[in-house]
This record gives C-alpha cells, structure tokens and sequence, in this order.
C-alpha cells in the first residue's frame, strides 16, 4: 500500500503534464504490485522446496500478502481509470481482459478468510486457483508484451520480468511435483 503511494507520487513528481503523470502512475502502480504478488503466488511453493524460518514465515503470511496485492493493485485500478478516461482510451480487448483480472482479484479478497474457505469448500479452492494464475497470466502478457515493444524504451523490463514470471510458474510446477 505504502510502495503503491509512494509510486504515485513519484509520478506526480516526474512526470510532464497531467497526461504523462497519470501514465507514470499507472505504469509504477503495477509495477510495485508485482513483487507482493510473487511472494503471494510463491510462498507454499518456497516452503515445500525449502523448509526455513523464512519460508514458514511466509507461509503463514501468504494471505496477508494476497491481500496487500489487492491494495497495492487497487491502486493501479485507481491510475489507469484516470488514464484511460481521461488521457487515453483502451481497446475492448484488454478493458474485458484486465476488467476480468479485477473481478478474480475482489472475489479472492472477499473470500480470503476461515469462513468462505469453510461454506465453498472445494470450489473455493478452484476460485483461488484459477484468479491466481489468471492474475500470473495477466502480468506476464504485460511484460512480455514490452519486451518485443515497438518502443525500445519498454524493453528493459519486460526482458527482466517476463522471465521471471515465467520462472515462477516453473518453480511452482516443480514444488508440486517434490514429494512430502
Ligand atoms: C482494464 C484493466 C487494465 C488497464 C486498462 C490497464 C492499464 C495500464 C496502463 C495504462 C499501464 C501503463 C502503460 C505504460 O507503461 O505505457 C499499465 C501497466 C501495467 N499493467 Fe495494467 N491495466 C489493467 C489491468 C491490469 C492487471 C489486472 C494487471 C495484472 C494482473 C496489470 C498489469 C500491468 C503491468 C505489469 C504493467 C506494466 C508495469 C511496468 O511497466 O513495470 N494491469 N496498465
């Protein structure tokens, strides 16, 4: 929440023109989301490979940070609804695409406690299932995307964070398949 503040106004502050300061916004929003979902997405996978105080630590905290990636991407939510109303329509395909992002986010935030766990039962477990690798997805067309950019500028990190979301997955894919 608090990196999410900071990054708008490190916009407000860098950037030239309401415009480009609602871009920057948007643009560091995201980025400062993606680190706390990592950790969300990662945390079980971490702890089976590597059983530690960190890694217990994390463990216990995963849904803490399932839910400061909500704030941290809530905010994201506020920068590009300023964008894209005000500055610079979207195409419908990716309003429908992320718009569909933010409903998987909401529903995991509300049922992101004992008592929806409890009354879904295994759907629930669908619906986390599905909304966090929807939300992976989401991310790593993002970055990918930019690493082949028409705009050169773009490239730095989607060739950084492209791999590394892909690498998450495959580290997920890996714990799962590690017995115990
Ligand atoms: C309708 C929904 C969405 C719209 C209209 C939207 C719009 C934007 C805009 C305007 C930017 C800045 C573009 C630029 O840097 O030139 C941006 C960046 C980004 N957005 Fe969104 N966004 C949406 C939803 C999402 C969702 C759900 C995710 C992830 C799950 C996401 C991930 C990203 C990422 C990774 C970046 C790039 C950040 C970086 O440069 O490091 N966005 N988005």
């Amino acid at each position: 929440m608090t990196a999410g503040l900071v990054a708008v106004g490190a916009a407000l502050l860098a950037g030239q023109g309401a415009s480009q300061q609602a871009l920057l916004a948007a643009r560091w929003t995201a980025r400062t989301a993606a680190p706390v979902f990592l950790i969300a997405y990662l945390a079980s996978s971490l702890w089976r490979l590597r059983r530690g105080p960190l890694t217990t630590a994390l463990l216990k905290r995963r849904r803490q940070w399932g839910l400061g990636f909500v704030l941290a991407h809530s905010i994201h939510l506020a920068a590009l609804l300023v964008n894209i109303v005000a500055f610079r329509p979207r195409p419908v395909s990716t309003l429908v695409g992320g718009g569909l992002a933010y409903v998987l986010i909401y529903l995991m935030a509300l049922t992101s406690n004992d008592a929806s766990q409890r009354l879904l039962g295994r759907w629930w477990k669908w619906l986390h299932r599905i909304g966090i690798h929807y939300i992976w997805l989401i991310f790593t067309i993002s970055y990918a995307s930019r690493a082949f950019h028409a705009d050169p500028t773009y490239h730095v990190e989607g060739r950084l964070l492209a791999p590394l979301f892909l690498a998450a997955l495959a580290a997920r894919l890996y714990a799962r398949r590690k017995p115990g």
